[in-house]
């Protein structure tokens, strides 16, 4: 029998999906009934069940993200029988202190009284924990035994170790990973691993940021490849999980009518956006360490950057894919090094109203130094030398604390050669066409068009042509973080980085490192919590004769 086909007949949502799929009143995100879970690129989801083993498991991460996730998948239906969740921790817990704190995680994401207790008693079954430094051989021994028991008992030799520790700690377990056998190089697919029933796969989890750096990412990449085989690691960026992001390249490639003016000829310029009111909340120190181009423009928005402008590939197979994300970022001209400002801004917000609440400015947040150069705000134009994109500015732009919360990829079209509607149009000007794509929030797509105002006369003004996934959706998608543990149990790849493509995304960003590096006695443009960013942002992409969207 395949042995997906018998993972199927034991998923854990099975029961739970049959009995919720009539009761909307129950806190379920969209429930699916037995296989049929669809992914998002057909097909259905059916992951082998796995031991879970989760780095850094009391963290921020593991209590934001993966639990809630988990619970999700459980709700989704698609979650294994036999899946069983292993930490691994310098703090000292027993079994049930660590199955109370994963509990915790989910009913603080949603609330104790909506939580249905039995799905938590599937999902959860009986977690395991480990305590263990993370350099410490013998916490990986004590490791290893528990992970044989669990093969014996339904994980089939299946381990996913998932990295969610400050990224400092990231080499360090990969190392002992390799170290003591468990990384089981090669072990990419349950085939590869041999014919013995405790044979499976072994696949390892990588959260951002990866390295801080190019140097950094480089010595990171050659240590997980000393104990892995890279068809074995999942380097994370949950902005390609997310659903406009996915649906980009099917909005590209699925349809006639956009390729053809998908080019220099048509296309004026691209901004993508991700603006966020919220500021560093309770994660001062890693933020001070990390700055806005480093948590969201080199792995982030870099990723956008690279669904729009590349090349279509051969077929959707996750290589072919990467392939080809890897040449445009490959094409990206480097940024001469004595004329950065003309490329970067960056900017650090200061005391301001957000959501019509006052917020205090960066320099005050917890654990902040007061008198740090992080950006948290940061602005780049990139050029792409290529037949395709020649003379065409992408401008990316992320910041906290900033008016609303929204991320888009605008593409702004040429306006037409001869304007014979001048007067007519509102304001006195042909607004440009855009096509919108909204990654978040309300999730959709608009297209911008000129259009006559019906009545007497000729009056123009621009109307958009919109799609908002809101209104075709039957259940909620997965999140993000729910598509990359599938994703990462069922073995594709697709959705995530592949060494090279990381290592040339830093390759962009080193001038820039270094360009604000070297200068902080220049201090460091500020904006006001609650505006679109620092006034050097306008300015450079104003000098291309261009403005920012105010989505
Ligand atoms: C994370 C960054 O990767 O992405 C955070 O570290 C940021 O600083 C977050 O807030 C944004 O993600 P999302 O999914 O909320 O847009």
């Amino acid at each position: 029998m395949n042995p997906k086909d018998d993972a199927l007949d034991e998923l854990v949502g099975y029961e739970v999906a049959d009995r919720w799929g009539d009761d909307q009143d129950v806190h379920v995100h969209g429930v699916a009934r037995l296989g049929e879970t669809p992914s998002p690129f057909g097909g259905k989801r059916h992951p082998d069940p796995c031991a879970l083993v989760i780095f850094g498991v009391t963290g921020d991460l593991a209590h934001r993200k993966l639990m809630p996730a988990l619970y999700d998948l459980g709700c989704h239906g698609v979650l294994p029988f036999g899946t069983t969740i292993v930490g691994y921790g310098r703090q000292e817990l027993r079994d049930d202190e660590f199955r109370a704190l994963l509990q915790s995680s989910i009913d603080d994401h949603y609330g104790s009284e909506s939580v249905d207790g039995s799905l938590c008693e599937r999902i959860l079954m009986t977690p395991r924990y480990v305590q263990g430094q993370f350099d410490d051989p013998s916490g990986y021994a004590r490791l290893a035994a528990v992970l044989e028991d669990l093969d014996a008992a339904g994980t089939r030799g299946n381990r996913m170790f998932y990295l969610a520790t400050p990224p400092s700690q990231f080499g360090v377990i990969v190392d002992q990973l390799g170290a003591s056998g468990l990384a089981r190089k090669g072990a990419f697919d349950g085939a590869s691993a041999g014919d013995g029933p405790a044979a499976g796969w072994t696949r390892v989890v990588i959260e951002k940021p990866f390295g801080r750096d190019l140097a950094t990412a480089q010595e990171l990449n050659r240590t997980i490849a000393a104990a892995f085989d890279e068809r074995q690691v999942y380097r994370i960026d949950h902005y390609l999980a997310k659903e406009t992001a996915q649906n980009l390249l099917v909005l590209r490639f699925a349809n006639g009518i956009f390729e053809p003016v998908w080019n220099r000829q048509f296309v004026d310029h691209v901004q993508i956006t991700a603006a966020e009111t919220l500021g560093v909340e309770h994660r001062g120190p890693y933020f001070e360490e990390a700055g806005a181009l480093r948590d969201m423009i080199q792995p982030h928005l870099m990723q956008l950057f690279t669904l729009v402008a590349m090349e279509p590939p051969v077929s959707f197979d996750a290589d072919a894919v990467r392939e080809e994300k890897l040449k445009v970022l490959r094409a990206v001209r480097p940024m001469p090094p004595d004329r950065v400002e003309r490329f970067a801004v960056r900017g650090q917000y200061v005391q301001g109203m957000v959501g019509g609440e006052e917020v205090r400015a960066y320099h005050g947040e917890d654990r902040v130094a007061p008198d740090s150069h992080t950006e948290t705000y940061a602005a780049l134009k990139l050029l792409v030398d290529s037949w395709r994109w020649q003379g065409v500015p992408f401008y990316l732009r992320t910041g906290k604390r900033l008016a609303e919360r929204v991320t888009e990829i605008a593409i702004r079209f040429k306006r037409p050669p001869v304007t014979m509607f001048r007067d007519a149009a509102a304001g006195g000007g042909l607004a440009p066409n855009a096509l919108v794509l909204r990654v978040q929030p309300d999730e959709g797509f608009s297209l911008r068009i000129e259009s006559k105002m019906p009545g007497h006369g000729n009056h123009l003004q621009p109307v958009d042509m919109a799609y908002s996934y809101g209104t075709t959706l039957h259940e909620l998608p997965f999140s993000a973080y729910e598509t990359v543990l599938v994703d990462a149990m069922e073995g594709d790849m697709a959705l995530f980085n592949r060494g090279d493509q990381v290592e040339q995304a830093w390759r962009i960003m080193e001038p820039v490192l270094r360009a604000w590096q070297t200068a902080p006695e220049r201090g460091i443009p500020i904006y006001e919590a609650g505006s679109w960013g620092p006034e050097a942002a306008d300015a450079l992409i104003a000098r291309d004769g261009h403005s920012w969207r105010r989505p």
